[in-house]
């Protein structure tokens, strides 16, 4: 058990009297319709987890039209997710990408992600992963700590003058951003051009909270990437490299069959995109829920050995993919509900990382939880490509900001703030000084 330090009693947070208080208004709400108009509120994101456990608690496998005004089914206990996720029968294709399909006015948006690899056919999916995993393996992510360490000290050195610095935009947005880059090839001299695109790109995913500006903003990102990803490709093409998108240019599968372009840009799309957004998120929230629990921060700088295993809390505690999507080819049953075959589910994250029936005192961060089975980077097929560098990411990440600025509190004038979005949830601001 972990022991609060008396040095850091402190009267009760903010953050802890709006969770007490949202947990008593979620138990007021018995219908499931309204606790999910609760969760996609974007004035709720700084507690959304007193409605996930209630509506886990009320209807664990929730058919609703509240998401895409089609047909969805809300999957938050964890043995559902273990399951559907394992399932071989339960897929992400192209059926997935139906929550997006917002008509003819989005048309570029939902193309782009047919084109990804969390929604590409089964077997052209295993090719493309295949190719992409050589990148990945914990061997090639071992080689790039060097790089990912310098990258920290060079981010730190421009803020440490100042004393003070915006975590998100100064630091966590840029390490990741800066690292998938350089894999793939992209000129970091071009961040400015795709900064916009990249936001605009995740403000578009957002279920349940599209309006006509995101749809117009998605379809003028999504176009600005692609043009800019054909040009790029175009260039590797003429001058081979050795990173990334030179590999993927040139990949072949055993029958001579190489990447469309379209699959090309696609997948260099969700590799830029996934490859920072999330492990943005993770920085900022995982900073803030160390900074919020002095005693959990004060433990891990007298025993930095334990940071692997914080990583994975702080991964569990509050996660940035909040929403991940599957369509099953064959009725399924969870939780004593038949879930016709082709019906989409959408599996919500976070209720099950802090599911009560697998993890005690879910609503606790104890950064020496374990085991932690939490579901953050997902299950089975899709199973997060990027795990290992993340985990590198944000463990160099962890380990160096606590050493190098012992003294890191929160700017209390200036409160950290969530963005308004659920798919990928994370701050939008959070000001330290040291
Ligand atoms: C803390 C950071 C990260 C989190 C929380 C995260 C989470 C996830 C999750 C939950 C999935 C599975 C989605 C599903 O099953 O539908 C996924 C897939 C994926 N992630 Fe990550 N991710 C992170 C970092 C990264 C990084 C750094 C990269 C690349 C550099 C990356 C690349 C991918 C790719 C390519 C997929 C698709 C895999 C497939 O469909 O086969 N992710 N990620």
């Amino acid at each position: 058990m972990t022991t609060a330090s008396p040095r850091f009693s402190s009267p009760q947070r903010d953050d802890e009297r709006d969770f007490a208080r949202d947990t008593a208004l979620a138990r007021e709400m018995d219908r499931p319709e309204q606790v999910l108009e609760a969760i996609l509120d974007p004035r709720r994101r700084g507690s959304l987890y007193p409605f996930l456990h209630r509506l886990r608690a009320l209807a664990p496998a929730h058919r609703t039209e509240a998401l895409s005004g089609k047909p969805t089914w809300v999957l938050t206990r964890h043995i559902d997710v273990r399951e559907n996720l394992r399932n071989p029968d339960v897929r992400s294709d192209a059926r997935g990408v139906d929550v997006f399909d917002v008509g003819p006015a989005g048309r570029h948006f939902v193309e782009m992600q047919r084109n990804t690899l969390l929604f590409l056919p089964p077997d052209k999916h295993d090719q493309v992963r295949a190719l992409i995993s050589k990148a990945f393996t914990p061997r090639s992510v071992e080689q790039r700590d060097g790089r990912i360490r310098e990258v920290i000290h060079e981010l730190l050195d421009r803020v440490e003058p100042k004393g003070r610095m915006d975590l998100v935009p100064d630091f966590a947005f840029l390490l990741p951003v800066i690292v998938i880059c350089e894999m793939l090839g992209v000129p970091t001299e071009d961040l400015p051009r795709f900064y916009d695109w990249a936001h605009q790109s995740t403000a578009r995913g957002e279920i349940g909270q599209v309006t006509e500006r995101t749809i117009r903003e998605g379809e003028e990102a999504t176009l600005g990437y692609a043009a800019y990803f054909r040009e790029l490709i175009e260039d590797h093409r003429r001058k081979p490299r050795r990173d990334l998108m030179s590999a993927l240019i040139d990949a072949r599968d055993e029958e001579g069959r190489g990447l469309s372009d379209e699959e090309l840009v696609g997948s260099c799309y969700i590799l830029l995109q996934a490859g920072h957004g999330t492990t943005q998120d993770l920085l900022g929230m995982g900073m803030l829920a160390l900074l919020r629990h002095p005693d959990q921060l004060e433990f891990l700088r007298k025993h930095p050995s334990a940071l692997p295993t914080a990583v994975e809390e702080l991964l569990r505690y509050d996660t940035s993919v909040q929403i991940s999507q599957r369509v099953a080819d064959v009725p399924i049953e969870l939780s004593g509900v038949r879930i016709p075959a082709g019906e989409v589910c959408v599996i919500f994250n976070g209720a099950v990382n802090r599911d009560p029936e697998v993890f005690h005192e879910p609503d606790k961060l104890d950064v020496r939880r374990n085991p932690n089975p939490h579901l953050s980077f997902g299950l089975g097929r899709h199973t997060c490509l990027g795990q290992s560098q993340a985990r590198k990411e944000l463990l160099e990440a962890f380990d160096i900001l606590l050493e190098r600025f012992p003294n890191m509190r929160l700017d209390e004038t200036k409160p950290p703030a969530f963005r308004d979005s659920l798919f990928l949830r994370g701050l939008a601001t959070l000001p330290v000084v040291f």
